[in-house]
């Protein structure tokens, strides 16, 4: 039976990652965010707090790690109030997963993503029997480790070595050593294309590209040039009985409006729907969110 296609929401939505136990946005504003990750406060460059704190100076002052940017980009160096420990655990539900500050101004994982981690479990709890999931780009691997947790089988493939040996400590800091995970170090493009040759099928797709990337011989990833390619092969990959496939991107210049007209370009005879909007994470008080990227999601 020829499938409709999916019904796009006519408006978008706002997937919101509030605090929890480990992880917190205790305020924003002049540039700035102050958060904390397991036992660090940590003030990080956020252009787009265009507004004034809302804490005093002192509680921003007694920050324990700074990051001073060198550049618009991810460069810049910390600075600590006493040498931190290399790595610390974390935990969102059942998953752990190590705390570092890394050298690209980030925590080795993404607080905001919790929101999609949530729907992600939803996801593949409802599944009937045990879904295939591959996840693209999937760094240190607290979104596979959620769907693995939650019972699928997952093939997470990233291009870099170190962050595969990461979201492996993350899987053993879990427990979930004995689960079915596929660790591919490998270009996504490339893994795809042959994925698609093979006839292999996914039940969950998730895909959450930099803007620009490079695979572990050199392959070239851009956003702009590469994702309308990806997209399409991500959209033969989905089985018969697919659920879901998860677009998230960080990039200027793309809203969730553009991810969900290429999913809906790609998805044509798959019927379900897509939902698209922007990824938020809400202050501590209630009462600002930053806007952090934006998504399109197919369910079917
Ligand atoms: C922004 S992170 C993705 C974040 C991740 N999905 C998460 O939620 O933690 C980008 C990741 O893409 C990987 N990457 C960059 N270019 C790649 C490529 N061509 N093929 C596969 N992975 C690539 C990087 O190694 C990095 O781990």
């Amino acid at each position: 039976m020829t499938k409709l296609h999916p019904a796009v929401a006519d408006k978008p939505g706002v997937m919101r990652t509030t605090g929890w136990g480990d992880y917190a946005l205790m305020d924003s504003g002049n540039g700035r965010k102050l958060e904390r990750y397991g036992p660090y406060s940590v003030v990080r460059p956020e252009p787009q707090c265009l507004w004034a704190p809302k804490l005093p100076a002192e509680i921003w002052e007694k920050a324990d790690a700074v990051f001073d940017p060198t550049d618009e980009e991810d460069a810049g160096r910390w600075r600590f109030k006493a040498q931190p420990r290399d790595t610390w655990p974390m935990a969102w539900g059942d998953v752990r997963y190590k705390g570092r500050f890394t050298a690209f101004r980030h925590l080795a994982f993404f607080p905001e993503q919790a929101a999609n981690w949530a729907w992600l479990d939803g996801k593949v709890r409802a599944f009937k029997g045990q879904p295939r999931v591959l996840n693209l780009f999937g760094y240190t691997g607290v979104a596979s480790l959620v769907c693995a947790a939650a019972g699928a089988a997952v093939t997470h493939v990233d291009a870099s070595k170190k962050a595969i040996g990461w979201a492996r400590e993350n899987a053993t800091l879990s427990g979930l050593d004995d689960r079915p995970i596929r660790w591919i170090c490998e270009d996504a493009r490339r893994y795809v294309q042959r994925e698609v040759r093979r006839g292999n099928r996914y039940d969950g797709i998730i895909l959450d590209p930099p803007k620009y990337g490079r695979g572990p011989d050199g392959e070239i990833w851009k956003l702009f040039e590469n994702l309308p390619e990806l997209a399409g092969l991500c959209a033969e990959l989905l089985s018969d009985t697919a659920s879901f496939l998860l677009l998230n991107a960080y990039a200027e210049r793309i809203s969730g409006a553009a991810l969900a007209g290429l999913l809906s370009d790609k998805l044509a005879d798959r019927g379900g729907a897509i939902e698209w909007g922007e990824l938020a994470l809400t202050q501590d008080d209630g009462t600002r969110e930053i806007g952090m990227s934006f998504y399109a999601r197919w369910t079917s």
